[in-house]
């Protein structure tokens, strides 16, 4: 059910008839003209001149002459270095808008994905630290591309992966002997992490410290009763937390598979590296030389018999393996780890796994918050250092909203339940300015762009949908599709028409380069495009939706309402409400 198939492509192939270049080649090249009236698609022929030593002038003059012309396109006219396309603007329009009247939500959707798994491992927290702003961009980017994936017709398996296991709880199993604190199983998040704080600085002081945590967690790697009925209680306090936070978000999994539940197969697994060859002693750890890979070797057992990050996540891609033969499994981490990754696919490929190339480590730059009064920006954390907790930001973000839309109301109507709205807005703002970035770049939260709703902001997204829903209820009447196409001649239509039917591409951009910012700035133009025409619609009554001719005014209905679908089809993928009023 492929629904669209592009007409770049198209365009492309007919010119690679007479070109000594492929069609995917010239189908990068076709770029969209500053205009409609110049043409809907425009070939810059000097980017062929090198190819074919003649000036460009020449090139586009003489490729009008030879080039047939597929359905949908109307026309080819050259102008200078150009060779502009027109297309059958009506025809397009049409076929564009009834499917997605016909497809409603479903517009976009695809089925490359049918009877294949992807795995997003995502979220994934340490258990027992706070979840701080650099805990967002991987539950957002997780989620987005989890839908994404699910669009075009795969299984999804959203996988939770908290760190829940490790000599960090080995430090705070002895800090709460060390402290003799009194009743461990009622402490919060935010003591636990006091306390490990206070642990590190005392063994900065006090190395032998640093020892008696290691032998804590081994004492809890062995299964001693008193380690483990303390790691049971942070354990729970940490996994409480995060259900608070992700629930704020509205990010769920499909499977929580803790970090500590592989511990039983590390055994064995390592007892297999070692059989195969793949791994060797050195110093009294375990290693996998990875040097023809050009990686720093990977240790899979420490020195003291513990494991490591690595030793669980071994296991744990096994067991995905196994139960879900997956396409594609992704990690949603931030870039800091890529080093991590690399290892963990070259030793699995050590272990003779074919799948260990269908690993992949989706990264992700930083957050910095800007300092509204000096401007500078830090990376996750107040002018006094302090870690901005989640939770925190999220809160300020539903209070701003709130605020703005307090002021703002009497433009915009009060009769939707402020406290849903300001949320709904409030976390949109975050979400959609976390997944508006490509992820690999750091990420700037400034407060007053992010709710900006006249900026390239989730609100700005969210205030087209709800203006595109109240012409629609203004209209009273049922949106129909059997509608006269050729009423739709103005410029502004056009691009909107045009717009979207390019929403399914941007669908398959966003899978094929693990990019949610994709969608996100497809948007972002999509509400650009749409004001432009409401905006001409203020200023001359016959360019309003609701006009007074009947015909000329279903045909237009009948796009807004295609504008809306893909609007809150878009905003769904991304995790992000599209409220009906605002
Ligand atoms: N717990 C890790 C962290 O907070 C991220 C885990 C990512 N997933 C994985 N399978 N390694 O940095």
């Amino acid at each position: 059910m492929r629904h669209t198939d592009s007409i770049e492509k198209l365009i492309a192939g007919r010119l690679a008839r007479h070109l000594p270049l492929d069609e995917t080649h010239l189908a990068g090249l076709l770029e969209t003209p500053p205009s409609p009236e110049i043409g809907d698609y425009g070939l810059p022929c000097y980017a062929l001149s090198k190819y074919l030593h003649k000036a460009p002038n020449d090139i586009a003059e003489d490729l009008r002459g030879k080039v047939e012309l597929p359905e949908g396109v109307r026309e080819a006219k050259a102008d200078g270095p150009y060779l502009n396309f027109f297309l059958d603007r009506p025809a397009v329009t049409a076929s564009v808008l009834k499917l997605i009247h016909g497809l409603g939500s479903a517009y976009g959707s695809d089925d490359v994905g049918a009877g294949k798994t992807i795995v997003i491992d995502f979220g994934s927290p340490n258990v027992a630290k706070d979840l701080g702003v650099h805990h967002l961009p991987s539950a957002v980017i997780g989620r987005a591309l989890y839908r994404v994936y699910e669009k075009l017709g795969y299984r999804c398996a959203g996988i939770n992966f908290p760190g829940d296991w490790g000599t960090s709880f080995g430090s705070l199993i002895a800090a709460v002997e060390r402290y003799d604190v009194p009743d461990p199983d009622a402490l919060t998040v935010s003591d636990l992490q006091e306390l490990y704080v206070r642990y590190t600085r005392d063994a900065a002081a006090q190395p032998e410290l640093l020892q008696t945590a290691r032998d804590a967690f081994a004492r809890l790697e062995q299964g001693e009763s008193r380690a483990t009925a303390l790691w049971q209680a942070f354990r729970q306090i940490g996994l409480e937390e995060f259900d608070q936070v992700y629930g704020m978000l509205g990010v769920t999994f499909d499977h929580v598979n803790a970090e500590s539940s592989y511990r039983e197969q590390i055994d064995g697994m390592v007892r297999r590296l070692l059989d195969q060859g793949v791994a060797i002693e050195s110093a009294g750890a375990l290693i996998v030389p990875l040097d023809d890979e050009n990686l720093p070797p990977c240790m899979v057992r420490k020195s003291d018999g513990t494991s490591l990050y690595m030793s669980r996540d071994i296991p744990a891609a096994e067991h995905r393996w196994e139960q879900f033969r997956f396409e594609k499994c992704l990690y949603v981490t931030g870039s800091e780890q890529s080093l991590h990754f690399k290892q963990l696919k070259a030793v699995l490929k050590r272990m003779g796994y074919e799948w260990a190339d269908r690993i992949e480590h989706v990264n992700f730059g930083l957050i910095r918050m800007r300092d509204p009064e000096t401007g500078k920006t830090r990376v996750g954390s107040t002018r006094r250092g302090e870690m901005v907790l989640l939770k925190d930001l999220l809160q300020e973000a539903v209070s701003r909203a709130r605020a703005k839309i307090e002021e703002s109301s009497g433009r915009f109507g009060q009769d939707a339940d402020l406290d849903d709205l300001a949320a709904q807005v409030g976390i949109g703002a975050v979400v959609f300015s976390e997944l508006s970035t490509r992820r690999t770049r750091d990420v700037i939260f400034d407060w007053d762009s992010m709710l900006d709703f006249e900026g390239d902001t989730g609100p700005y997204v969210q205030y087209a949908h709800a203006r595109l829903s109240s012409i629609l209820r203004k209209a009273e009447q049922e949106v129909v599709d059997d509608v006269d196409f050729a009423l739709l001649t103005l410029p502004e239509e056009w691009v909107l028409a045009r717009h979207l039917a390019g929403f399914p591409a941007a669908v398959r951009r966003a899978a094929a380069e693990s990019e949610p910012s994709v969608i996100a700035t497809y948007l972002l133009e999509l509400c650009a495009d749409f004001s432009s025409y409401y905006s001409a619609g203020m200023r001359d009554p016959d360019r309003r939706v609701l006009c007074p001719a009947d015909d000329l005014r279903a045909a237009r209905l009948l796009l807004v309402d295609a504008a809306r679908h893909v609007i809150r089809g878009g905003l769904e993928l991304l995790g992000v409400a599209a409220p009906e009023r605002m």
